[in-house]
């Protein structure tokens, strides 16, 4: 595809040049549609049994798209107290919030308590301080399937390395502690990891889950966790992930768990990037470009502070430059180039030594597929506000989903 952003006509028929007059640079854009697009897919994995998909927030904290994601009908899954705040504030009732945790304080695992947010815990030290605080209470646990996925060892959250979740050895252990504290654990989770294009891993760690999930009686519901992968390298023709195939490679596993189990729990998803990623690109402007010993840079606003991604993860993401209200396309001739970021830091670069269409100085560049763990992993560093966030519906009106971030907003904080 020579241009996602023309192919989808992202930006609804504005110029990103009178975008980026009003709302400046970096900018995070938003199209709505788009949006409301991947968070129905996500409704559709399982169709024979009852279920709901969790939107995992953490993937994209802003109201606005928790709003749509509550008009759209799913629930929500939560990481920390602020988040469980965020989802009420977008007027999600307590009951479709699950709070999946990881080393809670006894104040955070109260707030929930308190709220009636279902909290899944994840070690069976945490297990007795539930206990502890809310004896004979209804809980979560979350499993390690023994399988984890991801696109990064730093994003597999199953399996032999990681910090996550109960093992089967556990599972002993952990319903005698649910026994002394007279807990009722009403549900199981699982998360294997995040991104990945082919379902087997998730396939083969859920047919593991499951075979756990026979040891704990009277489950509510069964929650498989989220990682549902987007394709960063769409401008290649990377084929989107094909949920309509995990989906009918996954009821045969269903079926099988529900004949033994006797009925079906609710069962849950909780995905996050794939609801989000693709909505959001993230418009920056070219201040300089250069040659360093031989090697080509195209200097932007769009650093390390915007999206941290690529210098975290070494992460793809698809850049498009735009001229003149247009996409400027390779067959108007290409080069190899760097394209960083303004930040004190030499891994501040957003694209290693990429093909790009030719880049001059007060081009704007679009960075694709931002909407998932883009601006909500984005900070101050350098001092630099965080940038701004705009939706556009499909008739094309602008909205501003969260402003840009000041001086006088980071001074605030400061006790002099
Ligand atoms: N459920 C749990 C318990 C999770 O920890 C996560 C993500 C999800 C669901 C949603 O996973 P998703 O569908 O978004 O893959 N910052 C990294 C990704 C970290 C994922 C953390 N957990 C990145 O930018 O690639």
């Amino acid at each position: 595809m020579e241009s996602f952003i023309n192919s989808v006509n992202f930006f609804e028929g504005n110029n990103p040049e009178d975008l980026v007059d009003k709302y400046g640079t970096p900018l995070y854009v938003y199209n709505e549609s788009i949006l409301r697009d991947r968070m129905t897919n996500v409704t559709k994995i399982i169709t024979k049994y009852p279920y709901t998909a969790n939107f995992s927030v953490k993937a994209n904290t802003n109201l606005s798209i928790l709003k749509i994601a509550n008009e759209l009908g799913l629930n929500a899954d939560a990481m920390s107290e602020n988040e469980i705040r965020m989802l009420l504030k977008a007027g999600f009732d307590p009951k479709r919030i699950f709070f999946v945790t990881n080393n809670l304080s006894k104040e955070e695992l109260s707030f929930a308590i308190e709220n009636g947010v279902m909290v899944s815990l994840d070690s069976l030290d945490q297990v007795r301080l539930f206990g502890e605080i809310n004896k004979g209470g209804r809980c979560a646990v979350r499993i390690n399937p023994g399988v984890g996925a991801g696109h990064h060892e730093k994003v597999v959250t199953a399996g032999k390395k990681t910090k996550f979740a109960v093992c089967e050895d556990d599972i002993d252990k952990l319903l005698e502690l649910a026994n002394k504290y007279e807990l009722k654990i009403v549900g199981i989770n699982q998360h294997v990891g995040s991104l990945y294009m082919q379902p087997d891993p998730f396939l083969e760690a859920s047919k593991n889950f499951l075979k756990i999930a026979r040891k704990f009686e009277g489950l509510e519901f069964i929650d498989f966790g989220g990682g549902f992968g987007i394709p960063y390298h769409k401008l290649a023709d990377e084929a989107p992930f094909d949920m309509a195939d995990l989906a009918s490679k996954f009821e045969p596993i269903l079926d099988d768990f529900v004949k033994d189990y006797g009925y079906a729990p609710l069962f849950k998803t909780e995905p996050g990037r794939y609801c989000v990623a693709e909505s959001s690109v993230i418009l920056g402007r070219v201040h300089a470009t250069k040659q360093n010993s031989g090697k080509k840079y195209a200097g932007t606003d769009i650093g390390m502070n915007v999206l941290v991604r690529p210098s975290m993860y070494d992460s793809w993401h698809d850049i498009e430059v735009i001229r003149d209200n247009k996409v400027v396309t390779a067959s108007e001739g290409t080069d190899v180039v760097s394209v960083v970021g303004n930040i004190c830091e030499s891994g501040d670069i957003l694209a290693k030594e990429r093909e790009l269409p030719i880049i001059k100085t007060g081009d704007l560049v679009a960075v694709l597929d931002a909407g998932a763990y883009g601006w909500c992993m984005s900070s101050t560093y350098n001092s630099r506000g965080r940038a701004c966030e705009i939706m556009i519906n499909d008739k094309g009106e602008v909205k501003v989903i969260r402003r840009r971030e000041t001086f006088e907003d980071i001074i605030s904080l400061y006790v002099d």
